[in-house]
């Protein structure tokens, strides 16, 4: 459930109507809405309720700070995945006790930020990474908690480029050396381990591969603590799947997940974290984009947009769908027709939606792209010299910019020019 609904013929952002904004601030831009992000929060923290836990929203999915301050204001907790936002975290407010940081490749600047500003944990991905943790904390005089990522090797039937759970993805180390590792670990200097963490893909649309990975964690957890070490705390990442299209999608729910992770591993008395960042902030947010053209090809009529695939790169790069739908409510009974919807960019890549059914549209009407809010601004980029294009965040009646859109000048004055031109 979201809070973006047609009222008086208009679709609004809980209750602003977009047509408003878009005519403050220009198209395209993004739209998030404060209800819907607190709604879904709370659905992860209530699904943990009976559990010592925290909800550590994975920021990477839709990184402005003030939706970080709305979450980390209700109790959240961060997972952050480099220096950049760890720092932007706590810019916007999050303690360093809340923070998690995750990643492959961890430099020992990011490790000494961490360090300095205060951690949570570090999810340790490699034996050469621990090596280098060890040695930045014992330099710095600090003990580093950590967990160790462990790849269970299950297959999260989703999409190849986010799946991270099998033994041929670069993530975690594998689960039959976890022993060898955790032994490495309690050896070192500057670490204290607490705990174990697992993550195995993102947009998961069934339990099962869940059920298979906390098992083994479960499994593990009892070797490991049998062998000596503390395990007090598991990460369970993130990855819960949402609706993109709603016609025919229904993921399972937080509830059942949280009844899942019960189910595996409440009998072990650990601490729980979970890292959503897709189901937080994915149908917390749209694009908004206005019709450029309507260009009538060979077979086929082009909706041609403002917004493009450096906007919102998930189509061109997952073949993703996105519910697009008009802002202004079409009449009812209006007959539809198909349209290739693409963006003004110079590669034929730029194509959102190829045939696809919507009502009549014309040059000036504005769209919406649903489910946006997650991996969607964050992935943005300048490609063409377009500018990174404007965040907005919607309280009840309120709006506000939490972007603004860079000027032109702005962005070429980045640029500068060697001494020998
Ligand atoms: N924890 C870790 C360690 C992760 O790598 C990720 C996502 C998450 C948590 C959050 O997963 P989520 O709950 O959002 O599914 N750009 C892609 C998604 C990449 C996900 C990367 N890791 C997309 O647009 O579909």
């Amino acid at each position: 459930m979201d809070h973006f609904i047609y009222r008086d013929g208009q679709l609004h952002a809980e209750d602003v109507p977009l047509a408003e904004i878009a005519a403050e601030v220009g198209t395209p831009f993004y739209c998030y809405s404060t209800a819907t992000l607190t709604r879904h929060y709370r659905l992860f923290d209530e699904a943990l309720a009976g559990m010592d836990h925290l909800v550590c929203y994975a920021m990477k999915a839709a990184s402005n700070q003030a939706i970080l301050r709305t979450l980390g204001d209700l109790g959240a907790g961060m997972d952050v995945v480099s220096g950049g936002e760890y720092l932007r975290a706590r810019a916007a407010g999050v303690p360093g006790d809340r923070i998690v940081f995750s990643g492959v490749g961890k430099t020992r600047d990011e490790m000494q930020t961490a360090l300095a500003g205060g951690i949570r944990q570090f999810n340790v991905e490699s034996e050469p990474e621990m090596q280098v943790l060890s040695a930045v904390a014992k330099d710095m005089g600090k003990m580093a908690p950590i967990t160790i990522r462990v790849n269970p090797d299950v297959d999260a039937k989703t999409h190849a480029k986010i799946a991270t759970g099998k033994s041929e993805n670069k993530f975690g180390i594998p689960i039959s050396r976890a022993r060898e590792v955790y032994a490495l670990a309690a050896s070192l200097p500057g670490l204290k381990v607490i705990g174990i963490d697992v993550h195995i893909g993102s947009q998961i649309t069934e339990l099962e591969p869940y059920r298979l990975a906390y098992e083994k964690v479960a499994e593990l957890t009892e070797m490991l603590r049998a062998e000596g070490h503390e395990i007090k705390r598991l990460d369970l990442g993130g990855g819960l799947g949402i609706p993109y299209e709603r016609s025919n999608e229904a993921p399972p729910l937080p509830t059942e997940y949280g009844a899942l992770i019960k189910d595996t591993l409440g009998h072990l008395g650990c601490e729980i974290e979970i890292e959503p960042g897709r189901l937080v902030a994915g149908n917390a947010g749209i694009m908004v984009s206005k019709v450029i053209y309507v260009k009538s090809g060979e077979d086929r009529e082009f909706l041609i947009l403002d917004g493009a695939m450096n906007d919102l790169i998930r189509p061109a790069m997952y073949d993703a769908h996105h519910d697009i739908i008009p802002v202004a409510e079409p009449a009812a009974g209006v007959e539809q027709q198909p349209y290739d919807i693409v963006g003004p960019v110079c590669e034929s890549g730029d194509t959102f939606a190829k045939q696809r059914m919507m009502a009549p549209l014309a040059t000036g009407d504005l769209v919406a792209f649903r489910s946006a809010g997650a991996y969607g601004a964050v992935m943005s980029s300048e490609y063409n010299t377009r500018p990174l294009i404007p965040e907005v965040l919607v309280h009840e009646h309120q709006f506000a910019v939490i972007r603004p859109r860079p000027t032109f000048d702005e962005m070429i004055n980045r640029d500068t020019i060697p001494p020998w031109l």
